[in-house]
Formats: structure tokens, sequence, C-alpha cells
């Protein structure tokens, strides 16, 4: 059975658009974003994340830089953005370039408007099992999408591959944490596993977040596992994942596509953190 990320995306959009129009009257949400450079995908990524928050009323303010762009007007803008009251969420979509020190860049958004959830003092509140203000994206999205496929992870085996720090990383922190919508018992692969497929093939959630174009093979999964791919790769001039889905769909018992599985995930829980934060401010004043 194929788990339909984009469907349930938009279900999400619906609810947020609804949760939207209830603040009427006083002023809209605000995600404030920050892009860097002429990188094709960036660029399309960014374009997707506007028109969803066009679509359920958040506002948006652009912030487009060249890539010879210096450190100092990049801090100087998010110091500006992080005192405006109202902005609510600030993204700086990644990668930066090679001359940019990123860490540096990211520890300067505040933690109340870190919408991607990207900021240590969120990552290591998820981390430590205290309340985060915000999860990043990737990670919620893909809990949300088994919440609401009714797929469980509490006692089962959960196989994350890759370790980034946008994904690997804070979705092993969140599905291991201790709550009856997460408890799983959590293995995270790499580049550097040895036995990867000995490990791959204990996995009853196999979630998959490499980067390398139909990697994970039917071999490698075990029989009825629920299969999550997060990869997002051009292979011949097309869009594919991490999985190689045709050969792998029979041997899964639940599998996300690539279009149209995670992907549009992960933009409904941008919004949703901008909405959070929003409603946060709105409780203080
Ligand atoms: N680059 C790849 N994924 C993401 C994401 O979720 N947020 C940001 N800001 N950049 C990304």
């Amino acid at each position: 059975m194929i788990i339909d990320g984009k469907k349930t995306s938009q279900d999400i959009l619906e609810e947020l658009s609804e949760q939207i129009k209830k603040h009427q009257g006083s002023r809209a949400p605000c995600l404030a974003y920050i892009l860097v450079g002429e990188y094709e995908a960036s660029h399309l990524y960014v374009k997707r994340k506007v028109q969803a928050c066009e679509r359920v009323g958040i506002n948006v303010k652009g912030n487009v830089f060249e890539e010879s762009v210096c450190q100092k007007q990049i801090l100087e803008l998010i110091h500006g953005l992080n005192l405006d009251p109202t902005v609510d969420g600030i993204l700086v979509q990644m990668p930066l370039p090679s001359h940019i020190n990123a860490q540096q860049i990211v520890e300067a958004v505040s933690p109340q408007k870190d919408v991607d959830g990207f900021h240590p003092f969120n990552i290591g509140r998820l981390l430590l099992g205290y309340t985060p203000f915000f999860v990043p994206c990737t990670p919620l999205g893909i809990h949300e999408l088994l919440m609401r496929s009714n797929i469980q992870v509490s006692h089962k085996n959960v196989v994350i591959m890759g370790r980034s720090n946008i994904v690997g990383k804070p979705l092993a922190a969140l599905l291991m944490q201790k709550t009856s919508q997460t408890n799983a018992t959590v293995t995270v692969v790499h580049s550097h596993t040895s036995n990867l497929e000995e490990i791959t093939l204990n996995a009853d959630v196999l979630i998959t977040a490499m980067g390398s174009p139909e990697l994970v093979k039917a071999h490698m999964v075990k029989k009825g596992a629920i299969v999550i791919d997060v990869g997002i790769n051009r292979l011949h001039g097309k869009l594919v994942g991490d999985v190689d889905f045709k050969n792998v769909e029979p041997q899964a018992s639940q599998i996300t596509p690539v279009p149209g599985g995670v992907g549009p995930m992960t933009i409904a829980m941008l919004l949703s953190n901008t909405l959070k934060s929003y409603q946060m401010k709105a409780q203080l004043t």
C-alpha cells in the first residue's frame, strides 16, 4: 500500500487554514525566509514553501542574497528579524555557500523563531526529552505521516539510514522519546556502517535519508516492513528517492513514494511550526 503524503499534507494545510481564519482581525502569521545563491533545488523548495504559505494565509517576507553575500550582512538581517514583532518564523534555506559559517547563522536565529528547529537550544531540548519550541520539519512530518496512517512505532525496530543534522539525528531523538506515540527502538546506520543489510533486514520501519538514488533494494528490506523514503535525488533527469520503488514495493507492506511522500509533509510542518510560533506570541501579549 502506498502512503499518500501529498493527500495527508493537503489535509493538514486545510486544518491550518481553518485555524488561521479564526485569527482574522489581528495581523496574519508571518514567515521570513533567507535564500542565498543560485542553487536550483533551494530556489524550488523555497518556491513551494511560499506557495503553501499563501494557500493557508501566512504572510511571507523574502530575503534573497547573491552568492557573494558576506556573513555580517546575513547576521544583521537575522538580528533585525529576531526583533521584528511582526515576524513569527525565520527560515534560512540550507545549504549555504561554503564561505558562510552556517553554524553561526543557525545560532543567530532566536530559538523562539526557529521554525526549522535547527538551533542547538531546540535540538538540545529534543534530545533531552524537554519540550523544544520547535521540532525540525522533516522528522516532525515523518512522525505525523506515520500517526495519520495509524502506524505505531512503539515496540518496533526503526532503522534510520543517514545521520544528518536535518533528518537522521533529530529523527532518531524524536522517535526514541518516552511517549506512547514514540518509544521506538532506533538504530542509525550511515556511510561507514558495516553489515548494512543485516541491520536493515531487522527493520519493522525503515527510513532512508542518505541522498543516494535508489540505493535500497528489495533484498535489504524485511517482508512486510514499512518503508519511508526521505531522499530527493535526480537520476537520468528523473526525480527518485533513496529507495528503488518498483523493486521494493512488493516487499513492503506500506511505502512512501517520491515525489508525493515525505516532501510535502516537511512543508506542512514548517507552516504548522510558524502558526505555533504565532500562537505562542499571542498568548504572551
Ligand atoms: N535544506 C534541506 N532541507 C531543509 C529544511 O528542511 N530546511 C531548510 N532551511 N533547509 C533545508
